[in-house]
């Protein structure tokens, strides 16, 4: 009687696509640093259920959506600041020092990529990052460090020190213009590769989640990882359903056991 074909569990599957990739691009989402203490947004006590998101029109023109924007992040930024890389960060670094990833785009705003070891100009940071903070006046960076000590101090609506202008973290708020150059580096970046590896995000938000979309309409295979279902599952070869701190560092393992 003929053996039944073993039908490799996606894992494993996903693991031979990697080792048979040399560019792949990794695209993550809040669910790749859930596990370093950072809440994400969709899933339940995520951060969509504590807040409602600050349009930035609304940052723009109203000077309690801006008090409210220092506020919350006298409780979200110490955590972002204190988070560490996990496993799964550490997972993809590998596979950098590997030779075999080309990019990281992420939607993620903690920093974690370039903490766990990837060389900056390989992480593309689609949605900005917590971590500073730019005058919309005169364009002037400052570090977040210091603006959150500023507000720790009582100064609940910061200004620049340099024209007066107004302050603002350097993540993109809804309703504000995209990085066009990240995105553009992003769009090219996933319609070379040959895996778009998807950690960790719902994959509802436009215009980021365009970008894996666009890559499968050119022909780029792509493999999702992630703890719940997404609108592009029917569009992956593979699917893996799980935690990616525990997941991916056992997968890039055993991609790594059959080159
Ligand atoms: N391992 C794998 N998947 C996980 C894990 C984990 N440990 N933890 C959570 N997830 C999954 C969730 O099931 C969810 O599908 O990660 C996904 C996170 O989705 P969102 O919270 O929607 O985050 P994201 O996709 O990054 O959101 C995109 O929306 O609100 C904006 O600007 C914000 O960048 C963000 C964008």
């Amino acid at each position: 009687m003929d053996q039944p074909k073993l039908i490799e569990e996606p894992a494993a599957r996903l693991a031979r696509r990697i080792a048979h990739a040399s560019r792949i691009v990794a695209f993550t989402g809040a669910g790749v640093s859930t596990e370093s203490g950072i809440p994400d947004f969709r899933s339940p006590g995520g951060v969509w259920d504590r807040f409602a998101p600050i349009e930035f029109q609304a940052f723009l023109a109203d000077p309690e959506a801006r008090r409210e924007t220092w506020r919350r992040g006298l409780h979200t930024y110490p955590v972002v600041a204190a988070a560490e890389p996990n496993a799964a960060h550490l997972a993809l670094v590998e596979l950098e020092r590997d030779g075999k990833l080309s990019a990281v785009i992420t939607q993620n705003i903690d920093g974690l990529h370039q903490r766990a070891g990837h060389s900056p100009e390989q992480v593309i940071e689609l949605h900005g990052n917590a971590h500073g903070v730019r005058c919309l006046g005169c364009g002037a960076w400052s570090s977040r460090d210091a603006v959150h000590r500023r507000v720790l101090e009582g100064d609940d609506e910061p200004v620049c020190r340099a024209c007066g202008g107004l302050l603002k973290p350097t993540s993109v708020s809804f309703g504000e213009p995209m990085p066009w150059d990240e995105v553009r580096r992003a769009e090219r970046a996933a319609c070379a590769s040959d895996l778009l590896l998807v950690i960790g995000s719902s994959l509802v938000v436009y215009p980021a989640a365009a970008i894996p979309r666009g890559a499968v309409q050119t022909g780029v295979p792509m493999a999702i990882l992630n703890a719940t279902e997404t609108p592009l599952d029917g569009l992956a070869g593979v699917v893996v359903r799980g935690r990616a701190a525990e997941l991916l560092p056992a997968i890039v393992q055993q991609a790594k056991r059959r080159v």
